[in-house]
């Protein structure tokens, strides 16, 4: 038999595929439960905000036509709440598309791209689609962010370097003093993307608010998600915040209309809710040091979360505590061979987890 011909590029074939969160209700019909809990994609879970469903219904009447491309009425409102001008701001399908809007923004093949690892998986595949190299600093002992060793590895070649903070999957933070230290030495040609999709569960004093402390900086990016807090996660919205020309080339890049119409209003019907935003920030803020200080009688080295979900540094037994979660109709997200990270659920939901993380372990 003759080999098939080669369409896509063979070095992909290397690449990890994104996993998403195993969907509840297989695994509900798999082990003949009513439903299983999902702790593994870092939803808030307490459903859409008020609005936001009327608000998509009534977007949805107009989806014969196309979405407004320059999403001007979401830039505004997103502009006065940040207190930053329009022109800086940009939008894509979800944080993550921004991500690789930028990535291509930034580089050609040969380029790279330097981040902690590890930290979000989607950003190897958004620097290998790029065409440019991954260069990857280990995480600290601590699970976090080696920042000194992070700006000793910027070369020539660095075009853009990913600060995940708090990172997933580990819940780490970096904070301002080592921040500060961090941007100084970067070089002022170099692309610093701050990806603070979990910066609303953030409740460390120390760990900046990236906008405010380096909004100005004219080679800081700022990427926020309203996918997490804001409980939009189906509708893929993030946004980010850079200098106009940076902003700019990004809308330039962007997939035409991937901002859809639903999208929108339900973005803007969501920045209404902020007051419960921040009632259910805090309730999972609350559940994550219950679980903290729980898992912590369980497995040691458990790091402090600034995110909604803990980190269990498992090692080697990381997937098999997986499947054992599973057994008990609880996913989890397991990272084989290095930890399991678990998203902060409803207080039911979490004891349901804690049970089953008891009896796995
Ligand atoms: C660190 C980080 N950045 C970005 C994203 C992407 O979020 P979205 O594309 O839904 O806005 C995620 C999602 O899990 C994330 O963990």
């Amino acid at each position: 038999m003759t080999d098939p011909v080669r369409l896509t590029r063979a070095d992909l074939d290397a690449l990890p595929s994104y996993v998403p969160g195993r969907n509840p209700a297989d695994l509900a019909r798999e082990l003949g439960l009513p439903e299983a809990i999902k702790l593994a994609s870092n939803e808030v879970p307490y459903g859409p905000l008020p609005g936001v469903p009327e608000a998509v219904a009534e977007a949805a009447a107009g989806a014969h036509r196309y979405p407004d491309m320059g999403v001007v009425a979401l830039r505004e409102v997103l502009a006065e709440r940040y207190g930053v001008s329009v022109d800086r701001i940009a939008t894509g399908c979800g944080s993550v598309g921004l991500c690789e809007h930028l990535a291509r923004a930034t580089c050609l093949p040969g380029d790279e791209i330097l981040y902690s690892w590890r930290s979000f998986e989607a950003y190897p595949i958004i620097v290998a689609t790029t065409g440019a190299s991954s260069v990857r600093v280990a995480n600290t002992a601590g699970h976090g962010h080696n920042l000194a060793a992070m700006a000793a590895a910027i070369t020539e070649q660095t075009r853009m370097v990913l600060v995940c903070n708090p990172n997933n999957p580990t819940g780490t933070a970096v904070r301002r003093a080592e921040l500060d230290r961090f941007l100084a030495t970067v070089p002022g040609d170099v692309l610093v993307v701050i990806d603070e999709a979990y910066r609303e569960f953030v409740t460390d004093p120390d760990v900046p608010d990236a906008l405010e402390a380096y909004g100005d900086r004219p080679n800081v990016v700022v990427l926020r998600t309203l996918s997490k807090a804001w409980g939009l996660a189906g509708l893929r919205i993030g946004f980010m915040v850079g200098a106009p020309e940076v902003a700019a080339a990004v809308r330039k890049v962007v997939t035409p209309f991937s901002t859809s119409s639903a999208a929108q209003a339900g973005a803007l019907a969501a920045l209404r809710q902020a007051d419960e935003v921040r009632r259910r920030c805090a309730l999972v803020v609350s559940e994550r040091t219950r679980l903290t200080s729980a898992l912590r009688d369980l497995v040691p080295d458990v790091p402090e979360s600034q995110a909604n979900f803990v980190w269990l540094p498992l090692g080697d037994q990381s997937a098999a505590f997986g499947a054992a979660c599973e057994k008990h109709g609880v996913i989890v997200r397991p990272f084989p061979g290095e930890g399991v990270r678990v998203t902060v659920g409803t207080p039911t939901e979490n004891d349901a987890f804690l049970a089953a993380a008891r009896s796995a372990l």
